[in-house]
């Protein structure tokens, strides 16, 4: 079976080319790399010990899409490709719109021309936003507040229409919480381009010395300790839920939402407390004022996922931390075919063919 990969050399994408290639799927990549990086499909192809063909495409190009998708032919497609930063769309949102909406619509009337009727989307717990029904379940109203956000759920509406008039069309929207941690490798992570507005990265990168301290954004929030929770999951439990929706989709037609998260919260002071606890020392922080447009707390039901995907995120804080410290430790300044190929454990030295430097 062929899966197009949109947006396959980002975060969460590259580590879902590594479980379909690993599960044996055919898989091609495309992405534009604008914020995606070539190392990581490379890392991908790496640990799992198999190729995927990359193709270096702008999803805007409707021509270039309907002519390559034509000439691939997917069986099936998992779209991650989008722009996804929440304060750069509140400063560009016709950027936002423009690239995530068009690129959506471009890509579905490539399928449909070339009669590819299954399609995994990349959502985002961001659409229920400012929500007072926490945990969220998959009918919680949605609220997103910023344009990132409600390109989200524009296109989830999108493939909704588009199921409603192509009856043997399966569109799945996988809502994510907080995807963070590495592959347990080490080779294949995040790699933010500048300063790391997430957490999970900004901690490591202070963990290795890139940064000096943590800012810790508000301690009085109506939380346990103060600062906000979130429901991080780890990126290959999420990657291994594209394959549950894959697996799902092949029997069952129409438009379905899953969350994808752990069904648990972490404040950011737990998280920090588990990063040192992986590198063995103590991390300093600052607290300062809360981030404009951060919500207090977002954690997921997780039931319809487990009871209809047959899917469970099953790595805990601590083992995400771990994998996060270690992917920064092996790669401090962020892909470096250098550090991954001499640090490659031998087992997988040998069993995927790197040549010793
Ligand atoms: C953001 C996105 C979300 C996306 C997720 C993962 C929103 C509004 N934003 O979520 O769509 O899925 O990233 O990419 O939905 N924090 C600090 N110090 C820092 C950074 C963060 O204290 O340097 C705190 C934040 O206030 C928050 C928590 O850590 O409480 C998590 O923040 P972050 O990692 O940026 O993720 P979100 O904002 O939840």
């Amino acid at each position: 079976m062929k899966i197009l990969v949109t947006g396959g050399a980002g975060f969460i994408g590259s580590h879902t080319v590594v479980e379909l290639l690993q599960s044996g799927y055919e898989v091609v990549v495309v992405d534009n790399l604008s914020i995606g990086k070539r190392e990581a499909v490379d890392a991908a192809c790496k640990i799992a010990g198999k190729e995927a063909e990359f193709i270096h495409l702008d999803l805007t190009d409707e021509q270039a899409t309907i002519s390559i998708i034509g000439k691939i032919k997917p069986d099936a497609v998992i779209h991650f490709a989008a722009y996804k930063s929440v304060p750069e769309s509140l400063s560009e949102p016709l950027t936002y719109y423009r690239n995530n909406m068009i690129s959506g619509i471009n890509i579905l009337q490539a399928m449909y021309k070339s009669s590819c009727k299954t399609m995994i989307f990349s959502s985002s717990a961001t659409v229920y936003g400012e929500n007072p029904n926490i945990p969220f379940d998959e009918d919680t109203p949605l609220n997103p507040v910023s344009p990132y956000g409600r390109t989200k759920s524009h296109y989830e509406a999108v493939l909704h229409d588009f199921c409603i008039a192509h009856k043997d069309f399966t569109a799945i929207a996988l809502r994510y919480f907080n995807p963070v941690g590495a592959h347990e490798s080490g080779f294949l992570g995040e790699d933010p381009l500048g300063v790391p507005g997430n957490l999970l990265p900004y901690v490591t990168q202070v963990a290795i010395g890139r940064r000096e301290k943590v800012f810790v954004y508000g301690n009085d929030y109506d939380t346990p300790d103060g600062t906000g929770i979130r429901d991080y999951l780890h990126v290959t439990d999420l990657a291994l839920g594209h394959l549950a929706a894959l697996d799902w989709a092949t029997d069952n037609q129409g438009f379905e939402v899953f969350n994808l998260g752990r069904g648990e919260g972490a404040s950011v002071l737990q998280i920090l407390r588990s990063v040192e606890k992986a590198c063995g020392r103590k991390l300093p922080y600052e607290i300062v004022s809360r981030r404009p447009g951060d919500v207090p707390a977002s954690v997921c039901k997780a039931e319809k996922a487990a009871t209809v995907l047959g899917w469970k995120a099953k790595m805990n804080i601590d083992k995400i931390c771990q994998d996060a410290w270690n992917w920064q430790k092996i790669n401090p300044e962020g892909f470096n075919p250098h550090y991954a190929v001499d640090g490659l454990p031998s087992t997988l030295t040998a069993q995927n063919g790197f040549k010793e430097k």
